[in-house]
């Protein structure tokens, strides 16, 4: 059985990867600091080491111990805003952190990795669906942290052959099927979770931030992509990369973006609760639209989005949201 090194193997997407491994045949590990992630998110027979990604000696211990034979690397901070107002933290966490990590793992022999990156890497698109030739401007410092990320992973194949995927998630959503495990952060920011918190009464009212882009109905367009779609491609990476096929950033979205407007109307089908909203400004730094190019990811790793819909995206969330109402644990 080939054992992976899951870091932040108990957060939202890492969670939903490990399951998915271990159903793969793999042997997930996973390490993560539980800062942000749950440790309720990690099922008991899974081996699980709570520490930091730049905590060397556990590191390399945790390789020999597991025999592990590959990294996939979830474990980072990902709120824009938050980035925003602290750079520093980001380029700390993010990519200096990695730099140490990937570097342990390369002491340790271990040369394949999968790298957790972001739509946000593009910044304002040039072209939609951004292909990922694309110009990479990040509008952000975390979307800069990411591509600092990648671009290290690069310059580490030339020196050291390193073998590498970045995948560019676009807007992970969705929930595990049973509802066993799914989103939940502090604080919420993000869409899908804040429309059915609204559904549960535990908030007043879902804003949309902006109602006059430039876009058929005046509100963003994001491309939805179903967390276990999600963790489905970072196993074809794997796959991918044993074969010895090139490294590289990959997109992972549909192709097909939804509007906010469309987004509220689909949780309101699926809830059967119409929940109230507030027409609201902007909210700074969001483009009108991010859709996937996935011409890539389908052709180099024969990964193709399967659960991506918008209704099953929102009814998995739901069904989360329903069972654990107040997120893991509590
Ligand atoms: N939105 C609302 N109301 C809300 C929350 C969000 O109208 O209460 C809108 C946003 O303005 C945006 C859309 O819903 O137009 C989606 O917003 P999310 O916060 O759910 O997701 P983002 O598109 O902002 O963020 C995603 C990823 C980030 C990544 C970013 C790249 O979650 O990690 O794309 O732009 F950095």
């Amino acid at each position: 059985m080939k054992k992976i090194l899951v870091s932040g193997g108990a957060g939202y997407i890492g969670s939903h990867t490990v399951q998915a491994l271990a159903e793969a045949g793999y042997g997930p590990v996973v390490l993560d600091s539980l800062i942000t992630g749950h440790r309720e998110a990690v099922g008991k027979d899974i081996p699980f080491y709570q520490g930091d990604i730049t905590d060397e000696g556990l590191v390399s211990e945790i390789i020999k111990k597991e025999s592990i034979s590959a990294g996939i690397h979830f474990a980072a901070r990902s709120l824009v805003g938050e980035s925003v107002q602290k750079p520093d933290l980001y380029f700390e966490e993010n990519t200096a952190k990695t730099n140490r990590f990937v570097n342990t793992l390369l002491q340790c022999g271990v040369n394949k990795i999968v790298f957790s990156s972001t739509a946000a890497a593009y910044g304002n698109p040039k072209e939609v669906p951004i292909p990922e030739e694309s110009k990479t401007e990040p509008i952000n410092p975390y979307g800069a942290s990411k591509l600092m990320i990648e671009q290290s992973l690069y310059w580490l194949e030339q020196a050291y052959g390193l073998k590498w995927m970045a995948l560019r998630y676009f807007n992970a959503a969705g929930a595990a099927w049973d509802g066993s495990l799914g989103e939940d952060h502090t604080p919420e920011t993000h869409l899908i979770p804040l429309v059915l918190k609204t559904a549960l009464e535990q908030r007043e009212a879902i804003s949309i931030f902006g109602t006059d882009y430039d876009t058929p109905d005046g509100t963003c367009i994001r491309d939805y992509i179903h967390v276990l779609d999600l963790a489905e491609a970072h196993i074809r990476a794997l796959e991918t990369l044993e074969q010895g096929v090139a490294c590289g950033a990959y997109n992972v979205g549909t192709g097909t973006g939804y509007s906010v407007r469309e987004v509220i109307a689909m949780a309101k089908g699926v809830t059967g609760i119409d929940m109230p909203i507030l027409e609201a400004p902007r909210r700074e730094g969001d483009p009108d639209i991010l859709v996937a190019k996935v011409e890539k990811i389908q052709r180099v790793l024969s990964w193709q989005a399967r659960y991506s819909d918008l209704e099953t995206i929102i009814k998995t969330a739901w069904r989360w949201h329903q069972k654990h109402p107040h997120g893991y644990g509590k």
